[in-house]
């Protein structure tokens, strides 16, 4: 295993998209997708501090959370990252766009190199992620990127794992 955190941030990139660390600068076109155990950010200080606790997770080993930036502007459209622990070898990713990024196609982008990330270099067993039983576009992304539904968990939500 090779888990966080990194001497350098690892940095990822398709031909259309950068997955860079969150820098000061993103922080105010991140407060409407910015969430700490589910809870939304409400001001761009609630979204600072979040991001604060987020590096602190980084530090102590137990997530990673990219900015997903456009490659030609370097401006952040959304989220994605490994969260909540790599108990047992394995990552949970969680992911979030800004609307107006939503229908391109850039999630199943960004989320294709997180999971090369996860399998390749941080040598993860297994990659899960869980969502509501109701949230149709995270399901469809997650059948897209070829994960399979293993459970119903408590409260509606489903979980999936990711098959190679
Ligand atoms: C989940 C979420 C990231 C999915 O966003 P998305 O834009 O639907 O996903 P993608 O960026 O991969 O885009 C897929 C859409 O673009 C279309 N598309 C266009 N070009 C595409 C391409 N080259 N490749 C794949 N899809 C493409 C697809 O047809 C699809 O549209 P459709 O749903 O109308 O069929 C988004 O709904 C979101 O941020 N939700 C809130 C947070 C959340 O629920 N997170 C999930 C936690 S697991």
């Amino acid at each position: 295993m090779n888990l966080p955190p990194y001497q350098n941030f690892p940095e990822l990139s398709s031909d259309t998209l950068i997955l860079r660390k969150i820098v000061e600068g993103d922080i105010e076109s991140l407060v409407e997708i910015s969430f700490y155990n589910a809870l939304p950010a409400l001001t761009v200080e609630d979204a600072a501090e979040m991001q604060e606790r987020i590096n602190l997770d980084y530090q102590n080993g137990s997530s990673i959370h990219w900015g997903i930036a456009d490659k030609k502007s370097n401006n952040i459209m959304g989220t994605v990252g490994y969260y909540r622990g790599f108990k047992n070898g394995s990552g949970e990713l969680g992911c979030v766009l800004k609307p107006e990024f939503q229908g391109k196609g850039l999630m199943t982008e960004a989320m294709k190199l997180a999971i090369k990330f996860g399998i390749n270099e941080m040598k993860l067993r297994k990659i899960g992620a869980i969502t509501s039983g109701e949230n149709k576009p995270a399901i469809q992304l997650l059948k897209r990127l070829s994960f399979v539904k293993i459970r119903d968990l408590d409260d509606d939500e489903v979980e999936y794992v990711f098959v190679k």
